[in-house]
């Protein structure tokens, strides 16, 4: 990269020009150039927004903020509540995780540390997260740098270090564009850029801000920034629910803190550790059917998970410690993880048929 301290200058004006007219309106928000928003929904928002969608996150961001209106009223909530109410945004150790950073800031009078380095010693709080919060919140200048801002310094300067390698020249380029005051605005015309305008697949350069100064787009393949490292292969893993019914109540487990879906509640599984060709041992003996199966991707691996309904007749072996009877017409409030969720349409669907 060559760009001159000039030139950095004006791509942040520009950018920041733009933002002053075409900033999303978004619920965790101040309008360009207002005061800071309140640090405990620029905090939630960020929590929320990571691997996930704006438009995902904001009916998210309402039903929490809505029911737990301050971080104290976040901190004292029973955890189970703020667990199922995270249901469907998955990675679920970042409600853990929530949960922790709320009860820390409670104790500190639920006031945040208004600093960078403050913020990261909270739990919970990344490098990325603790960035975005001092920025936008506090003003502070602070180098914000989510998969949106790398894309778009990535195509600026043509950067083609692969990821994750290239990072370091991604983020160096990203300090030297961003501005001692706006940082947090700054940050956020970024995003609006890269999610509306410098989007993955088709970038849409006529109408960016920026195209001037890209060099990606003068190579004339702006897609194929950021350049990224090939992946491995996610691997493939089976297991086996149980769905096991009874007096119009399903028996749910809550699983535990550590671990995939930790802390959620759930149909009892097998841990997902089956061969394709073995079916999981069920808890307890008796008449179990298969009901189907259905897919789910996470992060590092593919799950397929057969699903074995057990129904009316007596069943032993529950352990009332780890489960409970759950009513089938309020199953929605168990705030069970998508994986499980698709799971329970499934039996469910079964009974309409
Ligand atoms: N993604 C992560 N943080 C964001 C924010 N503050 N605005 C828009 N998109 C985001």
């Amino acid at each position: 990269m060559d760009a001159s301290a000039q030139q950095m200058q004006q791509i942040t004006e520009e950018l920041l020009g733009w933002y002053q007219s075409h900033a999303r309106a978004l619920p965790w928000r101040a309008l360009p150039g207002a005061p800071a928003p309140d640090p405990y929904r620029v905090w939630l928002s960020e929590v929320m927004l990571q691997q996930t969608t704006v438009a995902a996150v904001i009916p998210y961001f309402e039903t929490f903020t809505r029911r737990w209106p301050d971080v104290a009223a976040l901190a004292a909530a029973e955890e189970g509540e703020v667990m199922a109410a995270w249901a469907g945004l998955g990675y679920y150790a970042r409600a853990r995780n929530l949960i922790a950073c709320a009860k820390a800031v409670a104790a500190r009078g639920g006031v945040f540390p208004d600093t960078e380095e403050g913020l990261r010693a909270l739990p919970g709080l990344g490098a990325y997260t603790a960035a975005a919060v001092a920025a936008i919140a506090f003003g502070r200048r602070a180098v914000v740098v989510d998969a949106n801002v790398e894309r778009v310094v990535a195509r600026l300067f043509a950067i083609d270090v692969p990821l994750p390698a290239g990072k370091a020249a991604i983020g160096a380029a990203t300090d030297r564009l961003t501005p001692d005051s706006g940082a947090g605005d700054f940050a956020q015309a970024m995003m609006d850029l890269g999610s509306s305008i410098c989007t993955s697949r088709n970038p849409r350069c006529l109408l960016c801000p920026l195209a001037d100064h890209c060099t990606a787009r003068a190579s004339g393949n702006p897609e194929l920034f950021p350049v990224k490292a090939a992946k491995k292969p996610r691997s493939e893993r089976h297991g086996t629910a149980f769905w096991i019914e009874r007096d119009g109540a399903v028996w749910l487990v809550r699983r535990p803190g550590k671990g995939m879906l930790g802390g959620m509640m759930a149909l009892p599984d097998d841990g997902w550790n089956a061969r394709a060709d073995g079916s999981g041992e069920p808890p307890f003996g008796g008449h179990w059917e298969t009901a189907g199966r259905v897919e789910h991707v996470f992060t590092h691996f593919s799950l397929t998970l057969g699903l074995s309904v057990h129904k009316g007749v007596a069943c032993t072996g529950l352990d009332p410690e780890h489960g409970e009877w759950w009513p089938l017409e309020r199953l929605d409030a168990a705030g069970m993880p998508t994986l499980f969720a698709k799971a329970a349409r499934l039996a469910l669907a079964r009974d309409e048929n």
